[in-house]
């Protein structure tokens, strides 16, 4: 009980995303009709992909600029777990081709674009452990920093599929969802600047004299 008082963040985390793995698993089970144009678990799995991922880059802004130091713990499942929604999605992808997915791997510009994605993704959930961390010493931090990258790289596949596949025919808010995304993404990135660094550290320590009481 201590225990997950705790870590009653990271046990959320892992609860919710094991949850909706669990929906998405029993939705494809259940399925009984499938549209060749239009799959919404595989839009859905690529999705949940990028929040995970999104949510594994916040974490380490709200350690260094809020100061909200348990978010690092919260780093690698969050990683981890949008590796887990990314492998189902392809796996989606490939049972619901009419072909062979073997005799057309990368059939276009745009699926390269996931496959270089979901490649990132795998070589930094390959290398998450700790061994891995010390066996690769400093390219570790090199290597990681590619989740950046990769974040990029999949914004722009989802954002082409959506348009080319008509799925936004069939979710219209799904471009507005993505540019969301992709604002996110830029504002992670800026935040890594050191001079907006810095801006923003000032900013919370100015807060935090504010705030402290007078004795
Ligand atoms: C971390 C996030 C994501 C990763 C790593 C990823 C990766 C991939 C990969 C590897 C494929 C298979 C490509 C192939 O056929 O070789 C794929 C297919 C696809 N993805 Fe994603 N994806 C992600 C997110 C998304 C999102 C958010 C959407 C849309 C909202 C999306 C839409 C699609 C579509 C429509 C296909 C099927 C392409 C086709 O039929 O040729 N993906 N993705």
């Amino acid at each position: 009980m201590n225990w997950i008082k705790k870590n009653w963040q990271w046990t959320a985390l892992n609860l919710l995303a094991l949850a909706v793995m669990v929906s998405l698993l029993w939705q494809f089970v259940a399925v009984e009709e499938f549209n060749p144009n239009y799959d919404p678990l595989l839009i859905s799995s690529g999705k949940w992909a990028m929040r995970f991922l999104l949510l594994c880059l916040l974490m380490t802004p709200l350690n260094t600029l809020l100061g909200w130091r348990r978010a690092v713990k919260l780093r690698k499942p969050a990683g981890l777990w949008a590796f887990g929604f990314a492998v189902a999605h392809f796996f989606l992808n490939v049972i619901g081709l009419q072909e062979n997915w073997l005799r057309a791997p990368i059939p276009d510009y745009m699926a390269a674009l996931g496959v270089i994605g979901l490649g990132i993704l795998t070589s930094m959930a390959a290398t998450s452990t700790r061994w891995a961390m010390k066996r690769l010493g400093k390219w570790w931090k090199r290597l990681h920093r590619l989740v950046y990258v990769a974040g990029l790289i999949v914004i722009g596949h989802a954002l082409l599929e959506s348009s080319n596949k008509r799925v936004a025919g069939y979710e219209p808010q799904v471009e507005i969802e993505l540019g969301l995304y992709l604002a996110i993404l830029i504002m992670l990135l800026a935040a890594r600047i050191p001079a907006v660094r810095s801006t923003l550290a000032s900013l919370r320590h100015k807060h935090e004299v504010r705030r402290e009481p007078v004795s």
